[in-house]
């Protein structure tokens, strides 16, 4: 069996990353991450991020991620099985590349402001759209 775990930089989906791999470990399915380079429009938070954490771009931003939870995973003892970057619309092509996968694995909230939803707008849409499980880290 397969995990996909969906990352954009958050709190969250670091929680998220957590708890599959946690999952993971305990069942023997494989891990692979996938982030996707919002193409536009960016929310203003993260362009504040982006500026305050003085990463160029919104690639390289994901790419850096994507490297960040590589590590926590290998910290943890567990290999990644595939790296994902994709360009798009996070929801779209999450939708895409879930196809592959038998779990989806999300945070509830990501980047967005936090006094807005309960659920965060990629992960609420996931839920709705797609055709696989999906789990939503609290
Ligand atoms: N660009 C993205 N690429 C991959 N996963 C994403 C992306 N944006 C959001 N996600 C996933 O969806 C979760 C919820 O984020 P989101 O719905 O965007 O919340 P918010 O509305 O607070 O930004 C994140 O924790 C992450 O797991
Ligand atoms: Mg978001």
């Amino acid at each position: 069996m397969r995990i996909l775990v969906a990352l954009d930089g958050s709190q969250g989906s670091r929680k998220a990353l957590r708890f599959a791999l946690k999952l993971a470990k305990d069942s023997g399915y494989s891990i692979s991450l996938l982030h996707v380079v919002p193409k536009l429009p960016t929310t203003k938070e993260e362009v504040i991020r982006l500026i305050k954490e003085e990463i160029g771009s919104p690639e390289e931003a994901g790419k850096r991620y994507l490297e960040e939870a590589k590590i926590i995973a290998e910290e943890e003892g567990m290999q990644v099985r595939e790296v994902i970057l994709k360009e798009g619309s996070p929801v779209d092509e999450i939708l895409k590349v879930e196809k592959d996968y038998d779990l989806v694995v999300v945070g509830s909230r990501g980047m967005g402001r936090v006094d807005r939803f309960l659920l965060g707008s990629v992960s609420s849409k996931l839920v709705v759209a797609s055709s696989k499980p999906v789990l939503v880290v609290r």
